[in-house]
């Protein structure tokens, strides 16, 4: 389950409907699947196969269509950070750095955790900490960084608008204030 932190007033709030009804108000969804029908080998693995990875797509088949009908969204991949990645120290450089996107931004957590922090409405920083089960979209636009929990390790399905490929803007913008990396 995810806990949110407020940086703000330092609260934290682990109450579902209440992440759910306070990331509502900054445009964000926050969901939450059940994760327990997937096999726990695919849940521990995280260095996938094609066809592992299309095999957790296909077990999450349901929801996957039923949310790109409702955004928009046109492809669906897996992606894996671990020890085991790599360039891990490299890419988690990059995405501690706050950035947006000209589209969503669409992870269900398989397995692993992450902390997505998202600049809110009214200057506040939002700290989601998310887990298996967790569905969280951050609208395009919406400055946000990243980094991983103390497992150092996340598995999600990512949801796409577009096909063609997945950037990220890392310049300041008026309306936004300076970036800054976390
Ligand atoms: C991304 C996340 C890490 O842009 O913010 O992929
Ligand atoms: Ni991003």
């Amino acid at each position: 389950m995810a806990t949110m932190r407020l940086h703000t007033d330092n609260r934290t709030i682990d109450a579902p409907d209440e992440i759910a009804n306070l990331l509502g108000g900054e445009g964000l969804v926050y969901r939450h699947w059940d994760v327990s029908k997937l096999g726990e080998g695919l849940r521990d693995n995280y260095v996938l196969t094609e066809a592992e990875k299309a095999e957790i797509l296909a077990a999450f088949g349901a929801e996957v269509d039923a949310l790109k009908a409702e955004g928009g969204y046109v492809a669906a991949d897996v992606v894996v950070l671990s020890e085991q990645t790599p360039d891990l120290d490299t890419l988690l450089e990059k995405f501690k750095c706050e950035h947006h996107h000209s589209e969503d931004e669409v992870r269900f957590v398989v397995d692993g955790h992450g902390v997505f922090t998202v600049r809110g409405r009214r200057g506040r920083d939002i700290e989601l900490t998310v887990g298996p089960g967790d569905l969280i979209t951050v609208p395009a636009g919406t400055r946000h960084w990243f980094t991983l929990a103390e497992d150092r390790r996340i598995k999600c399905i990512r949801l796409f608008q577009d096909p063609t490929g997945w950037a990220a803007i890392y310049d300041e913008r008026p309306d936004h204030g300076p970036s800054r990396c976390a």
